[in-house]
């Protein structure tokens, strides 16, 4: 196995999906988002009505849904949900799908099959300590938490919905979650490399990663 895989993980607001992107196209590798998979499941249990805590129901759904990535974007049975699922109700209730087992292993199934043949940059929160232990490369990204949620706040479209405070709370509930469930939770692999990106802009990240990936022999 020749291709290679860069692993970014870290908690939400960090930076990762952005600089994830933005390096896989300088380096023109393939990138996938695997939050956007949890979120996509997510987004078909808020539209089926299905309780959260009903996970048998959880889980023939997501069984019975296919997901597609076409040029960057997510197509959930068909239909592109790139911009819904980044809506504030997915935002609330991903963690708790996130959380269960079966969900895990089969978005796992989905990225090694996506990784088999490519060059991929993935971004999520175990890339490195589960789905690709082997990973040629493992970044952790990190912000403080104001900063994560200021990132997070300037995305909102409608700023009257949720105050700065309702922003940040929602981030710290969500880390909570993530790195305390039992499967595989949102830790930094012990060979991964820690970049903190408060106060940094995006390309000063990249040139940073760029910096490492050269230092590990380049690709
Ligand atoms: O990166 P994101 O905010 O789009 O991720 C959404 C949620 O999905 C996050 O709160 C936890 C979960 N997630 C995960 O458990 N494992 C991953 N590899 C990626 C995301």
């Amino acid at each position: 196995m020749n291709n290679k895989v860069i692993a970014v993980d870290g908690p939400a607001g960090a930076g990762k999906s952005t600089v994830a992107k933005k390096l896989s196209e300088i380096i023109n590798f393939t990138y996938i988002d695997s939050g956007s998979m949890f979120r996509a499941i997510t987004l078909k249990v808020i539209k089926e009505g299905i309780e959260i805590d009903d996970i048998d129901r959880i889980i023939y759904y997501a069984n019975n849904s296919s997901i597609d990535f076409i040029n960057n974007n997510i197509y959930l049975d068909g239909v592109n949900v790139s911009n819904e699922i980044r809506d504030s109700l997915v935002n609330a209730k991903v963690s708790h799908i996130a959380k269960i087992p079966k969900i895990r292993e089969a978005i796992v199934i989905i990225q090694r099959r996506i990784a088999r043949n490519k060059n991929v940059v993935v971004d999520g929160r175990d890339i490195g300590t589960t789905v690709f232990p082997h990973a040629f490369i493992k970044f952790y990204l990190t912000a403080s938490v104001e900063e994560r949620a200021k990132r997070r706040y300037n995305e909102l479209v409608n700023k009257t919905q949720y105050s700065f405070e309702e922003v940040k709370n929602q981030i710290l509930s969500r880390d909570y979650i993530d790195s305390h469930r039992e499967a595989s939770p949102l830790k930094q692999a012990e060979d991964a490399i820690l970049i903190d990106t408060t106060g940094k802009n995006i390309d000063e990240v990249i040139t940073e990663l760029l910096y490492h990936i050269s230092m590990n022999g380049g690709i």
